[in-house]
């Protein structure tokens, strides 16, 4: 996103980067990460995702072992010969019970990345899987298939996580949900890479530099660099954990190709950097190679390369997931505004005209019908939306952005592109209350929000329809509002418990304008557990400690892991928001499982 990128910089230039570094505790070797075959064929971990009722993908990374002299096939190094991998998946951890086993050829075509779709599983159930070449054996991955029981209705709780900035902290939203046993998957909504290198543009707190360090050095803009860039989230500990844990659903947003992307080019894609559709085509290929993606069937309508795809939950609900990047029209922007991205509104005919404009697209037309025959299907009674920037409109008071008087929107959000917006909202109005609800599940922001979603939103007015309700989860990294804030000039300097307080009082009136917005955290980091059942879907939001003078930044400190916050709820047939009086309990049952002394 958009708005950090002014205050990142000018915040860096104030700041000597690197003299914090050596109070931090080095728990991450950038050096291993770099070349991680010193630990072995499957030093990069293994990963599950895209879970069906009957169906997993299991991915790993097997570097061929490098006989000596021969360079090591690093990955992006286009070096080292194909490699024979044989994969099986067992009911129990001892994998006496296996159900499935198979065997891949890798090689540097796909940069010794492997993938498996593996079929005719049973829903609803734990497996364990593993990887052995060359008589290496990879880590044991767990993963479950999907509640997905045609007519039944079983637990559904996952992690909603967005925004992994490497350079800006440690995973440790990553390492909480690794260690939870009540999850059914990871929802990483987009931003699971930056392309940023570690100069100038470094995007991150610059205690980290020289301790948490991009590899590449340099932005990525080629197919070895986003491959090198993929392989370092795979390389980090607490990214393997969950990885390792459980199967994620993910999707693309801007920053796995380079910042407020679109259609034919990028903010951050600039003369000298390429072809644009050939640097996207070569950060996808990446993205495929390096993630438990599925492709979905391309003989549904679509524009480029289908992306969006829907999961089922018996009679629970669905899961749409929904790719708003490849096929969006240009932002609209405004030069010289405070904020890169933002939007001023009600001021100028043609800027509120462009952002109105039925000829300007999010999703392409094809993507937002697939979307509404989703949302209208009868038989369950949620529709979740896995989404990338926020639907739900978000007036920015100018005070907060340096411009009183005035207001704004990020013209990147669905703000930008209304008439989009009205289309889904207007059908979701019309649907009968048997079609069920829509939640939408979003990232992007680097921010916590729970909303309703106005059919029309008038400023600071109460007295609206709501259509839907949204969760965003906060970053699990990148800068939020209470960064972005503690590095303007008027800030530059302050006690951390000031910038907290001045970015309370901006969300405050933020609240005031858009009283829609129920509740916004803009200072923690960490993630949100969604949890579903046939009366309410509820969002558990766990977060970084608020800073304090003495710990001004948590990302920092590998120590400090996100705890739980608080909790808000949509209950069946409202569209609205509740308070809920507490963190998810037990879950109603569980997947199927063989423990290891039951064989
Ligand atoms: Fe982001």
């Amino acid at each position: 996103m958009s708005p950090m990128r002014i205050d990142r910089r000018s915040a860096l230039k104030g700041l000597a980067a690197g003299t914090a570094a050596l109070t931090v505790p080095r728990v991450f070797d950038p050096a291993a990460a770099a070349a991680p075959a010193a630990k072995g064929i499957f030093g990069y971990g293994v990963a599950s995702g895209d879970p069906t009722g009957t169906s997993v993908v299991l991915w790993t990374r097997a570097t061929p072992p490098n006989r000596r002299g021969e360079p090591v096939a690093t990955p992006g190094s286009g070096l080292g010969k194909p490699l024979e991998v044989r994969w099986e998946v067992a009911r129990d951890e001892d994998f006496r019970h296996v159900v499935a086993r198979g065997k891949v050829r890798t090689s540097a075509t796909s940069d010794h990345t492997v993938k498996v779709d593996v079929r005719g599983l049973k829903p609803y159930t734990r497996y364990h899987y593993r990887f052995e070449s060359r008589g290496e054996c990879s880590p044991v991955g767990r993963t479950r298939t999907a509640p997905d029981v045609p007519g039944e209705v079983h637990a559904l709780r996952f992690a909603l996580v967005s925004c992994s900035n490497y350079t800006g902290g440690y995973f440790t939203a990553y390492r909480a949900i690794a260690q939870r046993d009540d999850l059914d998957l990871v929802l990483h909504v987009g931003d699971y890479i930056y392309e940023y290198g570690n100069g100038a543009d470094r995007y991150g707190p610059a205690a980290l530099a020289g301790v948490r360090d991009g590899n590449p050095d340099t932005e990525v803009i080629d197919l070895a660099g986003y491959r090198l860039r993929h392989a370092l989230h795979k390389a980090d500990p607490d990214a393997q954990a969950a990885h390792r844990a459980l199967p994620w659903i993910t999707i693309f947003d801007d920053h796995e190709v380079a910042n407020n992307s679109w259609a034919n080019g990028a903010e951050n894609h600039q003369p000298g950097e390429g072809v644009y559709a050939e640097r996207r085509a070569q950060a996808m290929q990446a993205y495929l190679e390096w993630m438990p993606f599925r492709m979905p069937d391309q003989s549904v309508p679509h524009q480029g390369t289908r992306f969006f795809k829907r999961f089922t939950f018996g009679a629970l609900g669905d899961l749409s997931i929904l790719e708003t990047r490849q096929n969006r029209s240009q932002q609209v922007a405004v030069p010289g505004v405070p904020f890169d991205g933002f939007v001023p509104i009600g001021v100028n005919p043609s800027i509120d005209g462009a952002i109105a404009s039925p000829l300007r697209h999010l999703p392409e037309p094809e993507q937002l019908s697939w979307l509404k025959d989703g949302v209208a299907q009868q038989g369950r009674p949620w529709h979740l939306l896995g989404n990338q920037v926020m639907i739900a409109p978000v007036l920015y008071p100018g005070a907060a952005l340096g411009a009183p008087g005035l207001t704004f929107v990020n013209g990147d959000q669905w703000d930008g592109y209304a008439a989009d917006r009205a289309d889904l909202l207007g059908h979701l109005a019309a649907q009968p209350d048997s079609a069920g609800d829509v939640v939408v599940l979003t990232g992007d922001i680097h921010a916590s929000f729970s909303c309703e979603i106005p059919l029309s939103a008038t400023p600071g007015s109460a007295a609206y329809d709501s259509a839907a309700v949204e969760f965003v989860c906060p970053s699990v990294t990148s800068d939020g509002f209470y960064e972005v804030l503690g590095g303007t000039p008027q800030l530059a300097g302050a006690p951390a418990e000031v910038v907290v307080n001045v970015t309370r009082q901006a969300i405050g009136a933020a609240q005031q304008l858009n009283p829609w917005l129920k509740y916004i955290d803009g200072v923690s980091h960490g993630f949100v557990v969604i949890d579903v059942t046939p009366e309410r879907v509820q969002a558990d939001y766990h977060h970084t400690p608020v800073p304090t003078n003495a710990a001004p930044d948590p990302r920092v400190d590998p120590t400090v892991v996100p705890t739980y916050s608080r909790s808000l709820q949509t209950l069946a047939g409202t569209h609205q928001l509740t308070a809920a009086s507490g963190p998810v309990g037990a879950r109603s049952d569980q997947p199927a499982s063989m423990g290891r002394h039951h064989s």
